[in-house]
């Protein structure tokens, strides 16, 4: 075993990658098996690896592995490449950023790129009114944040997170996250002073409104919890994790107007919604709602690794000198990387190319449907679409069929990835960047799996 930093050739990605699937071994090859034997001998068994390919490169619609198969990538490693892998834009912002410093800790000495992602994200976010931002290294760590500030702010201790949440693996967020297995079991115990509300979740709620929705919600939250008592109200606009539920129309600007009018801070977690994903910069737009705190990750960076709390500045002035921050926070080369990554996204108009893949997926999942009772549901937006598989008689969700569909996909190459409480969710992430044709040759690929299922 060699630890010695490689001599060999810097391996090229990015969108000069030819953009076509290609098979030349089975899935998982020889050499990613063999990846994966020195993996389970040396890396922890929690951190699991769902498709156990191991990548070589990767660009505009595919990824390469060491095996020299390249499959087409419907999950953007989950939300974050939207601008596409290894871009060159952002590729270049790292290496010149990399050649003149790569770290200060910008709470000993600052740095430009800081406080120009600071900026870009307060004018990017819903809103037209005095904001700051804070920079973080996950999107668990953004969230945290934003609760520890809106708590600053109101002298208030509660939060209310909502069902079937998923804010992360930090001690915190797992107790914002509503999943046990497998985010939280063995874990406890869990942060105190965190309350859980329903959802709107349209496919299983036996079609309350919006405002039904957010009625049902306020009052558990008012007879539970107690508005005096609640720093904030924290909510994914179209929940990640747990199954990409589009919340009925209505339902967002009905809690935001409670928490306005109740002093709570209302917190948007567009960690997986955010930067063009679902066809427009923030999901929040869609509702036209005007978030008190925003978190932001995933997307932020092409895939460095960075993350924000952007929201008003009465809010996020609150906290005092030095109670936000930690060394790596807003570390200059993700900085640097973030730049490049939102002016692609302005540039190139990616959010309207997420609503072109929508009518893409949506008419192709929609004529499966048709086809395939066992397809229950197709939602979703822009390039954030699922669909959820039951069993046809019941409308019970259909877990094995759903790993059985994955896992036909994976073996014909196509990165595929499942989601939900539930575990019967199928999830459409590809990045922004893919060609119509590729997308169609993986939508392809899942019809094939499904009939094989
Ligand atoms: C909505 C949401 N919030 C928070 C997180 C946690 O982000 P990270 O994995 O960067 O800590 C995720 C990750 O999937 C997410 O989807």
């Amino acid at each position: 075993m060699s630890i010695a930093p490689s001599t060999e050739p810097a391996v090229v990605g990015g969108p000069s990658l030819p953009q076509r699937r290609e098979l030349v071994t089975e899935i998982p090859g020889p050499r990613s098996r063999a990846l994966h034997a020195r993996k389970s001998a040396a890396v922890a068994s929690g951190v699991g690896v769902t498709l156990p390919v191991y990548v070589e490169a990767a660009g505009g619609g595919v990824v390469r592995d060491v095996d020299g198969n390249t499959l087409i990538d419907f999950g953007s490693g989950i939300a974050v490449t939207g601008v596409g892998n290894a871009a060159p834009a952002v590729a270049e912002a790292v290496q010149r950023q990399a050649a003149a410093f790569t770290h200060t800790c910008f709470t000993i000495t600052g740095y430009a790129g800081y406080v120009e992602v600071a900026e870009a994200l307060n004018a990017l976010t819903p809103g037209d009114f005095d904001k700051r931002t804070a920079l973080f290294n996950s999107g668990a760590e953004a969230v945290e944040n934003a609760v520890k500030i809106a708590r600053h702010h109101t002298g208030k201790q509660a939060v209310v997170a909502f069902d079937h949440a998923y804010h992360g693996r930090t001690n915190l967020t797992m107790a914002l996250t509503a999943k046990s297995m497998p985010y939280k079991s063995g874990f406890g115990p869990f942060a105190p002073e965190v309350y859980r509300a329903p959802l709107s979740y349209p496919y299983r709620d036996g079609g309350l409104s919006g405002a039904e929705a957010a009625a049902r919600a306020i009052s558990v939250i008012e007879k539970q919890v107690g508005a005096d008592n609640l720093a904030a109200l924290i909510v994914e606009p179209i929940q990640g994790e747990g199954g990409f539920i589009v919340p009925a129309p209505g339902f967002l600007p009905a809690l935001l107007a409670w928490a306005r009018a109740n002093d709570v801070v209302f917190i948007a977690d567009e960690v997986q919604t955010g930067f063009a994903r679902t066809g427009a910069m923030f999901a929040s737009e869609h509702e036209g709602i005007e978030p008190d705190l925003i978190v932001t990750a995933k997307g932020i960076a092409g895939g460095l690794p960075l993350s924000a709390v952007t929201g008003r500045a009465e809010i996020m002035d609150s906290a005092h000198p030095g109670g936000l921050g930690g060394t790596y926070t807003g570390n200059p080369l993700a900085c640097a990387a973030a730049l490049a990554t939102i002016e692609t996204y302005r540039r190139d108009d990616l959010a309207e190319r997420a609503r072109e893949l929508e009518t893409l997926f949506r008419g192709r999942l929609n004529a499966l449907r048709t086809a395939d009772p066992r397809i229950g549901d197709v939602r979703g937006r822009g390039a954030m679409m699922a669909i959820e598989l039951v069993d046809p008689a019941a409308g019970a969700p259909d877990a094995a069929l759903t790993g059985r569909v994955a896992a036909a996909a994976h073996a014909a190459g196509l990165i595929l990835l499942t989601c939900g409480t539930y575990g019967n969710v199928i999830r459409f992430l590809p990045p922004l960047v893919i060609s119509d044709e590729l997308a169609r040759e993986g939508l392809d690929v899942l019809r094939d799996s499904l009939a094989a299922s």
